[in-house]
């Protein structure tokens, strides 16, 4: 089978493709001429990896990509919390599903399109666990990739409804070993805390993440290809923990000091502000934003029974996961314990 992974050379992308290829397909990586291709298996004589260089919002680029292929997984966003030039998140992550979705039109060899959409496109859940039948309400948004995501998952719901055999897997908070992007936000937030620049707990405690180990996302994803039907969304959500209970876990799995103090959200409010200003200046994304620190004072706590049910899906505790990705940060020298 002849698979287009776009997205490719991200976090999630990355391992995405070692995965398929293991498993025997064929992979075509669709990539930006300026991607850093190092989350990447290398390319070499008989792995059967190609790449297709474009952009998601460069239509010609994306079908000539799609071209002769049977399956694809759309992956590719924009996975930041803020950025100087807000209307990216909706050219890109609206209409890279968009241009996908008219390339599937004109190719005749797709069979299926897996999109990775997210929970943000389900919306907030304060004060209970929310399934896949939660649609977002719309009426407010803490950030521009929020509303993003949000609406490319109707679009997709809306497309499978015209007959378009697209299948939306929504993952939490992705963490574990893979290349440290922004959206790898666990594996940045340990990089921080212990080499001292983040001397307390983050949130009040109070916040719930629904969050889940990369390899797992993986795995869902390839169950979605197997398993998932058309029109359907997938939770591919794990353990829902506060910021607080990952920061205890890791100190008991490092055998390391708790934090001794909490950072309250006005203060990390302060401090975002002074980020978006200095990145204003350096051109690089801040660590913590403002629209960040308003995802901070919500809950996005997830049901994955669902996934569990209908595909197999199989997610590992918070714990398990902390206990593989600690050792790699350690291992990099990114962390020391
Ligand atoms: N990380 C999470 O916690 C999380 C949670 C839920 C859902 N998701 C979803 O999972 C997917 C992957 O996220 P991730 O964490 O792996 O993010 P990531 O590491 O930032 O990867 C994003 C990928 O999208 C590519 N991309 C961005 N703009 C593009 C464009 N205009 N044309 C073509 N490619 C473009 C990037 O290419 P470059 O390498 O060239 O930048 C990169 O390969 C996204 O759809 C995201 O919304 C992520």
């Amino acid at each position: 089978m002849k698979v287009l992974v776009t997205g490719a050379s991200g976090f999630l992308g990355g391992r995405l493709c070692h995965a398929l290829l293991r498993r025997g397909h064929s992979v075509r990586a669709f990539v930006r001429r300026t991607s850093d291709l190092s989350s990447l298996p290398t390319l070499s004589d008989g792995v059967p990896l190609e790449l297709a260089l474009g952009d998601v919002t460069d239509y010609p680029s994306l079908l000539a990509a799609c071209s002769g292929c049977n399956v694809v997984f759309h992956a590719a966003a924009i996975v930041e919390s803020w950025l100087p030039d807000l209307s990216k998140f909706i050219s890109v992550n609206v209409g890279g599903l968009k241009n996908v979705l008219r390339a599937y039109k004109e190719t005749d060899t797709i069979e299926k399109i897996i999109y990775t959409s997210s929970f943000f496109a389900l919306g907030s859940t304060d004060g209970y666990t929310a399934d896949e039948t939660q649609m977002h309400s719309a009426k407010f948004f803490c950030s521009e990739y929020e509303k993003s995501k949000a609406v490319a998952d109707k679009i997709a719901l809306e497309a499978a409804k015209e007959g378009v055999p697209i299948v939306a897997v929504c993952p939490g908070i992705i963490y574990g070993p893979g290349k440290i992007t922004a959206g790898n936000v666990v594996a940045r937030l340990m990089v921080e805390r212990f080499n001292g620049r983040m001397p307390g707990y983050i949130g009040d405690g109070k916040e719930s993440f629904s969050f889940t180990y990369v390899e797992d996302v993986v795995n869902g994803h390839i169950l979605a290809l197997d398993k998932g039907q058309p029109g359907q969304r997938y939770l591919l959500t794990g353990e829902n923990a506060s910021f607080t209970q990952v920061f205890d876990i890791v100190a008991t799995i490092t055998n390391t000091k708790r934090p001794s103090l909490k950072i309250p959200l006005f203060v990390m409010v302060v401090y975002a502000w002074l980020l978006v200003l200095f990145s204003r200046i350096t051109g690089q994304p801040p660590l913590i934003s403002p629209p960040a620190v308003c995802v901070m004072r919500h809950q996005w706590a997830y049901s994955c029974e669902k996934a569990k049910r209908e595909l197999g899906y199989k997610p590992r505790s918070l714990k398990e996961g902390l206990e593989e990705i600690l050792p790699w940060l350690k291992k990099l020298g990114l962390i020391k314990y």
